[in-house]
């Protein structure tokens, strides 16, 4: 992509807060341009003052005489409060200024991250299989900071820097072009230097910023897998694995280091070579009557001047740098183009709950490929993890599914909500095919308490309503789930914060929580996937009993290993490696003496606690 895009890009995004940036940047020329014609003030103090020894006259600075001063008619007071005036309305004019920029950049900056959030959002589940979460969270951090650094302070400084350049340059033309010219000898080195070390310096920290992705999801990683480690005293594991990352992240910060160890004196010391030629032609001109004193000073004022922006300059091109960089990659997630969205004429689920699927296959897509894939990983094609899968649900019945485990239950389920695509023509909700169904109105109408939970770092009650109902009326949901019980017994009953910050539950508990999570959905078909596999048999037979109350007008779909969770269902099927082998009722399935009536006679041995 061409820098002209990259600058209509920026542009496109600066365009609400033109206004504010206008005036951030009239300000700034307010700024400069007092920076600049205060030093003349100076000269004619300094002249005064010389005069006054040597009876010599002032030299009046040629921008002066274009407004009609007189230097000849100023006295050493008025030169002065003129030098400190100007100085005043730039300090004055920097409030505005940086108001008007930064201040905007970082609503900007904000506007990014919640587009990005929106994204993340929207993206489907079989999006977040295949991305590494390191460069996600990277993405909303590094690169959102690193484009808001390139429309605020890169855009201020670079501004500033061209500018005072070229003001310090003009008003040095009118002091005296000749020792103008020869001050100028050493910038063309030292832009050349500045846009070498600055291009380092980018490469540099991009590659740092790129580790840096890598090095928090290892990090990441790391704090999941931390219990594990412990508990197996394989601690060794994680810090070997760790440890060499963090050698090589090491490593090349120590380049950024070194070349930003560079920059700064050897720019200094280029500039100190530029003040050195002024001082040594500049002083020879005093000597020889080319240029008065005051002259002189105001040159040495006005090209100390010049290594400030210089430096910034360089800084300002790696910001636009890096910003550009960053914009780029978050552009690129912006355009992604999420898998699962509402079909064009998309309508909403509105019958009474009747699912229908039909000669269902389904095959998740493949791995991650890429650098990061280990490379002794088998090059899997995708695997058909469903074949044709057929089954209905009439609106109030009940399906159990049971089977081994990896036969497809979850996977199913995943289907019917549409947390991945089924193909065309294959689920049907009240006789729509869930394609066309809005998203929202079909995982309104299907809900699923899915295997494993995750908790929020928020309240219990919020974490079964997720908003959706007042905190007071959690408890209706729980009561259901056979939960509520134990929420009271927490330090602070429905208060209580639960998640990475808080109390963590047991796994039945946590599976309750589903369960009354997805009744609080009040959905239309409810579907729990396995969420009795973690309770003691107790609570399992007061939830199975609570199920008419449950799935009271609505349809309902069990999913288990275990016989005693589905037998009640009005049908039962049996999946095993994605097939349904065996269907019918709990006695048609005893009489069949397959899958079903080996489990129920096995868990009915002892297997069942
Ligand atoms: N996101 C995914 N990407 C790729 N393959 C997957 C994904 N999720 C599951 N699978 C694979 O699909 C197959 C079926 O998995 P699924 O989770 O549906 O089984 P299950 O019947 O729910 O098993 P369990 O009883 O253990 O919960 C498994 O072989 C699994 O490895
Ligand atoms: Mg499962």
């Amino acid at each position: 992509m061409t820098l002209a895009h990259d600058f209509r890009r920026v542009a496109e995004l600066l365009r609400p807060e033109r206004t504010r940036y206008a005036i951030g940047l009239g300000s700034l020329v307010v700024i400069n341009a007092a920076d600049v014609i205060a030093p003349l003030f100076l000269a004619v103090a300094v002249d005064l003052v010389a005069a006054a020894l040597t009876s010599a006259t002032p030299d009046t600075p040629i921008l002066f005489g274009l407004v009609g001063l007189d230097a000849a008619r100023f006295s050493v007071v008025d030169a002065l409060a003129g030098y400190l005036v100007l100085h005043l309305a730039a300090n004055v004019c920097r409030y505005p200024m940086l108001m008007n920029v930064v201040v905007p950049s970082h609503r900007l900056g904000q506007g990014i991250r919640n587009a990005l959030t929106g994204q993340f959002l929207r993206l489907s589940q079989s999006y977040y299989d295949r991305a590494r979460s390191g460069d996600l969270m990277s993405l909303a951090t590094n690169d959102v900071h690193a484009s808001r650094m390139m429309l605020g302070p890169g855009i201020l400084v670079g501004a500033d820097a061209v500018m005072i350049v070229t003001f310090v340059t003009g008003v040095l033309l009118t002091l005296s072009w000749k020792l103008t010219l020869i001050t100028m000898v050493p910038l063309p080195m030292i832009a050349i230097v500045t846009n070498r070390l600055s291009h380092a310096e980018y490469d540099r920290f991009e590659d740092v910023q790129e580790d840096l992705a890598g090095l928090t999801e290892r990090a990441r990683e790391s704090f999941a897998g931390l219990r594990i480690l412990q508990a197996y005293a394989r601690e060794d594991f994680d810090r070997a694995r760790f440890g060499r990352f963090s050698a090589e992240h090491l490593a090349k910060n120590l380049r950024l280091a070194r070349v930003r160890a560079l920059f700064i004196p050897t720019l200094d010391l280029m500039f100190g070579s530029a003040t050195a030629l002024v001082v040594i032609f500049g002083g020879a001109q005093v000597v020889r009557g080319e240029i008065g004193i005051g002259t002189f000073v105001a040159f040495l004022f006005l090209v100390s001047y010049l290594s400030g922006p210089m430096i910034g300059f360089g800084w300002a091109v790696s910001l636009m740098q890096r910003g550009r960089a960053s914009l780029r990659r978050i552009d690129e997630m912006l355009a992604v183009r999420a898998e699962i969205v509402d079909a064009p004429n998309a309508i909403d689920a509105v019958g009474p709950g009747a699912l229908s699927v039909r000669d269902l296959t389904f095959a998740y897509a493949g791995p991650p490929t890429g650098d990061d894939a280990p490379t002794t990983a088998p090059t899997a094609t995708p695997r058909t993890v469903l074949h044709d899968v057929s089954f209905d649900l009439a609106p109030g019945a009940s399906l159990g599914v049971i089977g081994p485990v990896g036969a497809g239950k979850s996977t199913l389920t995943r289907l019917l909500a549409r947390l991945y695509d089924p193909p065309e023509g294959t689920v049907f909700l009240d006789g729509v095919d869930i394609r066309v169904l809005s998203l929202d109105s079909l995982r309104r109408a299907v809900v699923v308490a899915p295997q494993d939970t995750f908790l929020f770092s928020d309240t219990v009650a919020r974490n079964v309503t997720l908003a959706a109902h007042p905190d007071d009326q959690a408890h209706l949901f729980t009561r259901q789930a056979c939960l509520h019980a134990e929420v009271d017994e927490l330090p602070q009953g429905y208060g209580t914060m639960l998640g990475e910050r808080g109390v963590n539950l047991s796994g039945g508990q946590r599976q309750r929580l589903a369960i009354a999570r997805a009744l609080a959905a009040d959905p239309r078909v409810l579907v729990l996937d396995d969420c009795l596999s973690a309770v003691d048999a107790r609570t399992e037979e007061r939830i199975l009993a609570n199920l008419r109350e449950m799935l009271h007008g609505r349809s309902g779909i069990l999913i288990s290993h275990r016989v005693i969770a589905v037998q009640q269902c009005d049908e039962i099927i049996v999946l095993d490696k994605g097939r349904i082998v065996e269907r019918g009722t709990h006695d048609e399935l005893l009489a069949a003496s397959g899958y079903y009536a080996r489990t129920a006679a096995e868990q009915a041995g002892g297997g069942a606690s």
